[in-house]
């Protein structure tokens, strides 16, 4: 009985110190000192010994257990104690670590300047007004003045959709809608997308952006045309830049203007991007036609306007110095993520 102990004791003593997890600890403790264990059995067995050898045996098998038990109790902490540093160790976060940055998108150099033009006009006091990209033949042609056999009205150079809706091909149709809704004074810009059936290549897109403008008061005259253009200009362009007007034709507006800025990139000097002229064409404008204002029922003997069409791309062509305007509508990453720190 003795050399069973013996054997118990140094077969769990073993056990316990190759122990790995609190599990296989629970294991070694069921095994020998629970109630089926070994060293139990061994109690329960006792009866079978001679009665003179029963206090001592008794004696040994509590000695064996209580042994057993510290021993226990010590792996039990001491693999607690490694289980804890492990998960300390493994789940240690390092705040110095640099982290990845978010990817965060931009704006399209196009809503970029829009936003600009928009912050510009609207500190001199105009409204944005937007209109429909599907107009009528009325409101794009007719009521602009522009006659039948105009060539934007031909089937080659406008997308219609029946014979009297087409996609409007200039923001101009803007002026009208607003006159006829508001009475003077007016002062409104409308910036949005238009349509013209061009091929595409690196100066031409069937899409492109125009930003309309329209003032309409008594005693307005071609010296504030001139002089809000020119205040505008300076704060797209810099405030050294010069403006020009050279007679042009719009049948909705007489006289007609196109208006030209001192190129920014040479200042004026001649250079590849003026085409040596040292000016660069940003717009066309001019007074509004009376024959337009009457027809949205305005007296022109009353009230007299002015109207502007720039070219939102052409700004952003120039302002990024982008050699393809087919860049602006390709939605190429690599292309558009250039403008993150610009913008
Ligand atoms: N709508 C004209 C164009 O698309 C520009 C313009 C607008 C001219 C307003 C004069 C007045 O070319």
């Amino acid at each position: 009985m003795l050399n069973k102990l013996g054997d118990i004791k140094s077969n769990a003593q073993h056990e316990i110190q190759e122990a790995d997890g609190l599990s296989v600890l629970e294991s070694i403790r069921v095994k020998y000192l629970g109630k089926k264990g070994s060293l139990t059995e061994i109690l329960r067995s006792m009866g079978s010994c001679p009665p003179q050898e029963r206090p001592a045996l008794g004696m040994q098998v509590n000695k064996v257990r209580a042994l057993l038990e510290e021993q226990l109790t010590r792996k039990q902490e001491e693999l607690s104690a490694k289980m804890l540093e492990l998960r300390l160790k493994s789940e240690r976060i390092d705040v110095t670590v640099p982290v990845e940055a978010p990817h965060v998108g931009s704006l399209h150099p196009i809503t970029a300047v829009r936003n600009e033009l928009i912050s510009v006009f609207m500190s001199m006091g105009f409204d944005v007004a937007e209109g429909p990209e599907v107009e009528t033949d009325y409101y794009n042609f007719e009521a602009l003045n522009i006659p039948q056999d105009h060539p934007s009205r031909d089937m080659q150079d406008s997308f219609y959709i029946t014979e009297n809706l087409l996609l409007r091909t200039q923001t101009s149709a803007m002026q009208i809608r607003t006159m006829e809704k508001q009475k003077p004074p007016i002062r409104i810009i409308c910036p949005g997308r238009v349509f013209r059936a061009d091929e595409v290549d690196a100066t031409h897109s069937p899409v492109f952006h125009q930003l309309e403008g329209l003032v309409v008061d008594k005693g307005i005259t071609m010296c504030d045309l001139k002089g809000t253009l020119d205040a505008f200009a300076k704060k797209i362009y810099g405030s050294d830049t010069k403006t020009k007007l050279r007679p042009s034709f719009f049948p909705f507006t007489e006289p007609s203007v196109e208006v030209d800025v001192t190129c920014s990139e040479c200042g004026g000097k001649g250079c590849r991007m003026c085409k040596d002229t040292g000016w660069v064409e940003i717009l066309g404008a001019g007074m509004v036609n009376p024959k337009v204002l009457s027809g949205c029922g305005i007296d022109p003997n009353v009230y007299s306007g002015f109207a502007f069409g720039l070219g939102i791309d052409r700004i952003a062509v120039t302002r990024y110095k982008i050699s393809d305007m087919r860049l602006l509508f390709e939605n190429d990453l690599r292309f558009l993520e250039q403008f993150k720190s610009a913008l």
